[in-house]
């Protein structure tokens, strides 16, 4: 490997000012200026002849990628906690490290699903669109009435780093906590929760259920119209994971019949080209992957990366290192 300050790196996208002052003051940086997704092949040859590659969610770094980089490729560092989108096995048969960004984007990730719990809960999408068209009608006892947290169930899928800052947010508000995980946690680590042995269990029980998994493969269109039933009627569905986990047809036709009260959803299949069914519906509140956005968290998942690369180049193991 050559000296830190040789090391080429390709930066697919543009990170915050302060991450991108370390990027360039520790490697020969080159970057996608446009800062706009680029397709494997673009990458591939754009990242030709770099050491490191630092990528976002939007980019699929495939076997073909790897292969195509790695005759100077050592590590591929992501800015995301999810790598769905990078492909490990081939990395690792390429001998090349991947670095992601676990732990510090939790606290962020679990702001916005309680700003999706409340949002959808409290009508806040109907609410707010009634002010800006101005189709407000005034105050009436009886209009827009949401859903109060308090007494409520919450069901978490996955009780991992993010669930389980949901959870600490959550239990102020009264909610009262769920979680499926494969394994139960041990009783330090589940702050009062009630564990479910199934995912059908918890869906029964879950007047909000919120999807804190990462997505893997058995995971995909996991919230489906089958799993939709087992909800309570009237239950509010929140994704702050990623959105190949819902079948959309399968939540849209729930949020149209109102079985469902309502969802918030920061998280899409296909984002951002996301089904246009889902801009018609009033009981939806969305937001546009916003989990990590806080410049404090943007700033510190980029660091955990580059010290990472520094703990790489001393010969040390980074606690983030995925293969
Ligand atoms: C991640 O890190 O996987 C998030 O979705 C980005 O906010």
């Amino acid at each position: 490997m050559p000296e830190a300050s040789a090391i080429r790196l390709y930066a697919t996208r543009r990170f915050t000012p302060a991450v991108e002052q370390a990027m360039d003051a520790r490697y020969q940086v080159t970057r996608n200026w446009a800062d706009t997704a680029m397709t494997s092949d673009a990458l591939a040859q754009a990242a030709q002849g770099c050491e490191y590659l630092m990528v976002s969610l939007t980019e699929k770094v495939t076997a073909e990628v790897i292969a195509r980089l790695a005759p100077t490729l050592k590590v591929i560092c992501t800015l995301s906690v999810g790598v769905e989108h990078l492909d490990l096995a081939a990395a690792k048969q390429a001998g090349v490290k991947v670095l992601n960004t676990p732990d510090v984007l939790s606290e962020a990730t679990a702001e916005i699903a309680m700003m999706l719990i409340l949002g959808a809960a409290r009508r806040a999408a109907e609410g707010g669109r009634m002010i800006r068209d101005d189709t407000w009608y005034g105050f009436t006892p009886t209009g827009m009435l949401g859903q109060q947290l308090t007494g409520r169930r919450l069901g978490i899928l996955g009780l991992g780093r993010i669930g389980k800052e949901v959870a600490k947010r959550a239990a102020p508000f009264g909610l009262k906590l769920h979680y499926h995980n494969r394994r139960p946690l041990p009783a330090e680590e589940a702050m009062g929760t009630t564990y479910h042995e199934t995912s059908d269990s918890l869906l029964a029980v879950s007047d909000i259920f919120c999807i804190t998994a990462p997505s893997t493969p058995e995971l995909k269109s996991f919230l489906n119209a089958e799993r939709i039933a087992r909800l309570p009627k009237d239950a509010i569905v929140i994704n702050v994971a990623r959105g190949d986990m819902v079948d959309d047809d399968a939540l849209i036709e729930a949020l149209q019949s109102k079985r469902l009260f309502a969802a918030g959803l920061d998280v899409f299949r296909g984002e951002p080209d996301i089904d246009p069914r889902y801009r018609t519906l009033d009981n939806l509140f969305a937001v546009p992957h916003l989990g990590s956005g806080t410049v404090e968290t943007r700033d510190a998942m980029g660091f955990v990366l580059l010290d990472g690369l520094q703990a790489i180049e001393r010969g040390e193991t980074p606690h983030n290192q995925l293969v």
